[in-house]
């Protein structure tokens, strides 16, 4: 089975996919991650974000990969943990542009793909019920307005213990400025997919969330 969660930035996608994914017994796959790896590695490389040849050979050369250590996933370009650093401000303000890039996007989605093709998954991602899996058996589109996304981030930021200054005015800016990014790119923008189910998370706490897609799940698992 394959279940495919879309949305805006920070709309509470990988929370509620990892634990359906556990309570399911399905493998998650956080998309997002692996474009923020390519970002990283053209970071790391001091390749422009723009460089698509470039970012595409170094992606090559090091390799991204997860690795499940202790229950958590972890993001490695070659053999370097990357984990943290897909997440700092720096990577989160340029991974639309790395993830725009169409051979970059041609290379995650086969990946993915491929992926998916092995195993039950919950996968996570902007546009994984339009064109990675368009037969997924259960597509969700998660929104929530953009002060509560910020909000959640900030949060996020600070339980990871990840260091930033910006007020939530900032990170509210930058949410909208990459849904933006996202939703008017050439190539597989973000969007809902004709079948999805759309579910506003801005008043809903994660079981709530959690428990609608499982209905969802269950409503389907009936049909099959
Ligand atoms: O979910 P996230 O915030 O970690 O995603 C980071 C960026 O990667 C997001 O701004 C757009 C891009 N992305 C994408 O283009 N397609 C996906 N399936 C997942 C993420």
């Amino acid at each position: 089975m394959q279940i495919a969660i879309d949305g805006p930035a920070s709309a509470g996608k990988s929370t509620v996919a990892k634990i359906i994914a556990q309570k399911l017994g399905f493998t998650y796959i956080d998309t997002g991650a692996m474009y923020r790896a390519c970002t990283v590695i053209a970071r790391r490389n001091k390749i422009d974000y723009g460089d698509e040849a470039q970012i595409l050979a170094a992606v090559d050369h090091d390799g991204i990969r997860f690795e499940n250590i202790d229950g958590e996933q972890k993001v490695f370009a070659g053999n370097e943990d990357i984990t943290r650093e897909i997440r700092t401000p720096e990577v989160s303000a340029n991974v639309s542009q790395v993830s725009a890039l169409s051979g970059v996007r041609e290379k995650m989605v086969s990946l993915q793909r491929q992926m998916a093709g092995q195993m039950n998954v919950v996968m996570d991602g902007r546009d994984i019920g339009t064109t990675v899996l368009p037969d997924a058996e259960v597509k969700i589109f998660l929104v929530a307005s953009a002060r509560s996304r910020a909000q959640r981030r900030l949060l996020d930021l600070q339980q990871q213990g990840i260091k930033s200054d910006q007020t939530v005015e900032q990170i509210e800016k930058s949410i909208a400025e990459r849904d933006y990014k996202d939703s008017h790119r050439a190539i597989s923008p973000l969007k809902k997919a004709k079948d999805a189910v759309e579910i506003d998370t801005t008043s809903m706490n994660i079981t709530q969330v959690v428990d609608a897609i499982l209905a969802e799940v269950a409503k389907k698992q009936k049909n099959i």
